[in-house]
C-alpha cells in the first residue's frame, strides 16, 4: 500500500483510506446495519488500509465508538485515526471552534475511541466568531501534550485557512473534491503546496455517482445536478470504463487511482456501506495509471 506523510507531522497514512460516515452514522443515513459498520472497518484494516476517517457527528460519537471497539483487535500503532469536531452537543450541534470546546472534544473522542492519542484531528467546520489561529493554537497545545499527532481543518475558505495557518501549524486540509467538483484546485492547491499542507478530498466518488453503477435514467437520484449535467457525467464515465477494461478493473477503482496519482492529493477516503464494497475499493491502490490515461480522464472531466 502506497503511503503519504502528512504535512510537517510524523503521521504516515495509506494513500487509500476509508471514510466511515456510514459506520454507525444513523443520524445521517437510513437503514444502516451496525454489523456492516464493524465488518467494513475490519475489512479495510485486513486489506492494508491504515487511514480511518471519522467524526463526532457520524452517529454523534457512534462511529468513533465502533472504530474504538474494532481497534482493540488490531495493533493500534499501525492504524491512523482521523477524527473531527465542531458541532457542540451541549448547544444543538451549533458550530464552534472555541479553544476550550476543541480541547474537551479531543478528550471525549479519546474516550470513545478507547485510545490515548488521535493521529489527525480536524476542526470539522469553521464557526463565525473564533479567530482561526487561536483555535489551531489550542490544537497545537494538544499536539505538544501528545493527545493528537497532526492538526487539520475542514470546509475552510482560503482566508480562514490562511488565518488558521498564521503560525504554520496546520498539517492537513479536508475538502469536498472529486472529478465533478474540482473547485479546490484553483482555490486551494497552490497555497497547500507552498505551505506543505496535505490535502484529503471528501466525497471522492461523488456519493456513489462516480462508481459507474448508474445510468442516465438515474438522474433523479442525484438532485445536485440538472438532467443535462448528469447525462454529461455518465457520458464522460465511458472514457473511464474503457481504461478500466484495459486494467481489468472497475470504474471506481480507476477513479480512485486517478486521485492517488495526483501529487497534490495525500490520500483518498471513499466511504462504503459494507465489507463487500470495501473489497471493491481495495484494488484501486494497486493500479498505476499511465500519463496518457491520467490526462484522458482529466480532460474528460475538465468541463465540470
Ligand atoms: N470533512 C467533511 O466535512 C466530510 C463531509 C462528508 C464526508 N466526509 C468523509 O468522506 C468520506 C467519503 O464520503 P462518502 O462516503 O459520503 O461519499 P463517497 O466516498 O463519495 O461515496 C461513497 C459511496 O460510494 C458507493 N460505493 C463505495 N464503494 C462501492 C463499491 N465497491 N461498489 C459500489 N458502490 C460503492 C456507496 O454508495 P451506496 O451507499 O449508494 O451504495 C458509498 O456509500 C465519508 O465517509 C467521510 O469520512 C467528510
Amino acid at each position: 500500500m502506497k503511503t503519504s506523510k502528512i504535512g510537517y507531522s510524523e503521521v504516515i497514512v495509506s494513500k487509500l483510506g476509508l471514510g466511515t460516515n456510514k459506520v454507525g452514522g444513523h443520524n445521517l443515513f437510513d437503514n444502516l446495519d451496525e454489523k456492516d459498520g464493524y465488518d467494513q472497518v475490519r475489512a479495510a484494516l485486513d486489506a492494508g488500509i491504515t487511514l480511518l476517517d471519522t467524526a463526532y457527528v457520524y452517529g454523534l460519537g457512534r462511529s468513533e465508538e465502533i472504530i474504538g471497539e474494532v481497534l482493540k483487535e488490531y495493533d493500534r500503532s499501525k492504524v491512523v485515526i482521523a477524527t473531527k469536531a465542531a458541532q457542540d452537543p451541549a448547544n444543538d450541534l451549533k458550530l464552534t471552534n472555541d479553544p476550550a470546546f476543541l480541547t474537551k472534544a479531543v478528550d471525549e473522542a479519546l474516550v470513545r475511541l478507547q485510545t490515548d492519542y488521535i493521529d489527525i484531528f480536524y476542526i470539522h467546520f469553521p464557526d463565525e466568531k473564533t479567530n482561526k489561529s487561536e483555535a489551531v493554537a489550542a490544537l497545537d497545545k494538544l499536539k505538544k501534550a501528545g493527545k493528537i499527532r497532526a492538526v487539520g481543518v475542514s470546509n475552510f475558505s482560503l482566508e480562514q485557512l490562511k488565518e488558521a495557518n498564521r503560525d504554520g501549524l496546520v498539517d492537513i486540509v479536508e475538502e469536498h473534491y472529486n472529478l465533478v467538483h474540482r473547485e479546490p484546485e484553483d482555490r486551494l492547491f497552490e497555497y497547500l503546496r507552498e505551505n506543505n499542507i496535505a490535502f484529503v478530498p471528501y466525497f471522492p466518488l461523488a456519493s456513489g455517482l462516480l462508481t459507474g453503477k448508474y445510468s442516465e435514467a438515474d438522474y433523479e437520484k442525484f438532485d445536485k445536478f440538472s438532467k443535462e449535467q448528469f447525462t454529461k457525467i455518465i457520458q464522460n464515465l465511458v472514457v473511464v470504463k474503457d481504461i478500466a477494461e484495459s486494467h481489468e478493473a472497475t470504474v471506481l477503482q480507476i477513479i480512485l487511482a486517478w486521485y492517488m496519482k495526483n501529487p497534490d492529493i495525500a490520500a483518498v477516503i471513499p466511504g462504503a456501506r459494507n465489507a463487500e464494497q470495501v473489497s471493491g475499493l481495495v484494488k484501486a491502490a494497486e493500479i498505476s495509471l499511465s500519463e496518457s490515461e491520467y490526462e484522458k480522464i482529466d480532460e474528460a472531466f475538465t468541463n465540470r
